[in-house]
């Protein structure tokens, strides 16, 4: 349409949003549908952080502060970077931002030229090609499969860099697989990046409190400190500390880069909400006990869906270490028909299909850039997960 700009041409829209709405619709009509696409914890805010954010209305702390944060939170960001990560910053090299997703985007905004290319494992979250189009820049997908653990491996980063390379996103534990990088795998990342220095580091971590079993987070500039400099380490509070509305996320990287997002954000949004800027500072240097707790429900709502899943027959569910998604493979189906007639053909038509017919909505995975697969999010209730997983199982082994 010629009269909306060319910028937006280059973006396409988010697959997601058409489960979305199919599940809404079904609703709607009455169907008894069952949400498995959530991006966030069912979990409620705490209420501690909760009392903060009221304090801070009661005490008027209701107007515009510094754009990129309050020195309170700079503070508390600098605090949990040292205290979690081992990292040394100070607030000028702290920005706070509308979400982790307005951080990414101000980054990339801030530091891509036409051409410029960012190299994204596969499956990715769903908005980092779209921001990097939106920037002006070229997404290199690099698929990180099954085999691997979802995991790229260093042979396919050294493969993907070329003197254009601007960006490498890293993400663990990952959005939408929860696969969570060992040490040692991130070593062999880092020691690639060591040997192109003109490759920047924005690593996702948005996921780093959410982590299950024995599985130890870190992040790249802790593995190999050589990169700091040439690292954005991302975070937020809307996943751990089920703060997802409240709208606060943040990073940490050199003061030259944190400057230019401030410059981006100056001129778009200015400050986040200051109510919610003021809770955070409560969530990171309030009690984290509630993390535990959640993540002990997490885990046994993990291990019922991936044992379910694995359940059928050509279905292959590995199991994560954090975050509140599976990835499961479903090669063994394509092709096949459902007892409704739907020619399972890829991920989007198992998807359609199992919507349709099951009232079960999950995200296919083309929508990730890597299929044949399905996203579950585990974030609901035991009760409802074991519902959808008895309903999936029904309609892979009505297939034919
Ligand atoms: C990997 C990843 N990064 C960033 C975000 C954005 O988080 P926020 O809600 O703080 O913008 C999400 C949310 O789904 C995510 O999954």
């Amino acid at each position: 349409m010629s009269d909306l700009s060319a910028t937006l041409s280059r973006v396409k829209p988010s697959p997601t949003i058409a489960v979305t709405t199919k599940a809404q619709e079904l609703k709607a009509a009455g169907r008894d549908v069952i949400g498995l696409g959530a991006g966030e914890p069912d979990f409620d805010t705490p209420d501690h952080i909760k009392a903060a954010g009221i304090r801070a209305i009661e005490e008027g702390k209701t107007k515009y502060t510094a754009v990129d944060g309050i020195a309170e939170l700079k503070a508390a960001i600098c605090a949990k970077f040292k205290r979690d990560n081992g990292l040394e910053y100070v607030p000028a090299q702290v920005s706070v931002a509308s979400g982790g997703k307005q951080i990414l985007y101000n980054a990339l905004m801030a530091t891509l030229n036409p051409g410029d290319e960012v190299v994204i494992p596969a499956p990715y979250w769903v908005s980092y090609p779209d921001m990097v189009l939106l920037a002006g820049g070229e997404p290199v997908v690099v698929p990180a499969g099954i085999e691997t653990g979802f995991k790229l491996t260093p042979e396919a980063l050294e493969a993907a860099i070329t003197p254009k390379t601007r960006w490498f996103i890293f993400n663990s534990p990952s959005n939408p697989t929860g696969a969570g990088y060992t040490w040692d795998e991130l070593k062999g990342l880092t020691d690639v990046l060591m040997r192109h220095p003109h490759v920047w580091v924005m690593t996702d971590d948005m996921y780093e409190h959410l982590a299950y079993d024995d599985f130890q987070f870190c992040t790249p500039a802790q593995v190999e400190p050589a990169l700091y400099d040439r690292t954005l380490t991302c975070n937020g509070v809307s996943k751990a500390y089920c703060m997802t509305g409240w709208r606060i996320g943040y990073a940490a990287g050199p003061e030259r880069l944190i400057g230019a997002m401030r410059k981006i954000q100056s001129q778009s949004t200015s400050n986040p909400c200051t109510i919610s800027q003021w809770a955070a500072v409560e969530a990171l240097n309030g009690s984290h006990d509630f993390i535990t707790e959640n993540n002990a429900v997490f885990t046994r709502r993990r291990d019922l869906v991936v044992s379910m899943l694995n359940e059928i027959e050509g279905v292959e569910c590995p199991v994560p270490n954090g975050a509140f998604y599976v990835y499961p493979s479903i090669a063994g189906l394509i092709g096949k028909t459902s007892a409704g007639g739907a020619l399972i053909e890829d991920d989007e038509a198992f998807a359609t299909a199992l919507l349709e017919e099951t009232g079960v909505a999950v995200v296919f995975g083309a929508a990730f850039g890597l299929s044949p697969n399905f996203r579950v999010s585990y974030a609901t209730s035991d009760t409802a997960l074991k519902e959808a997983c008895g309903r999936i199982q029904a309609f892979c082994e009505g297939m034919t």
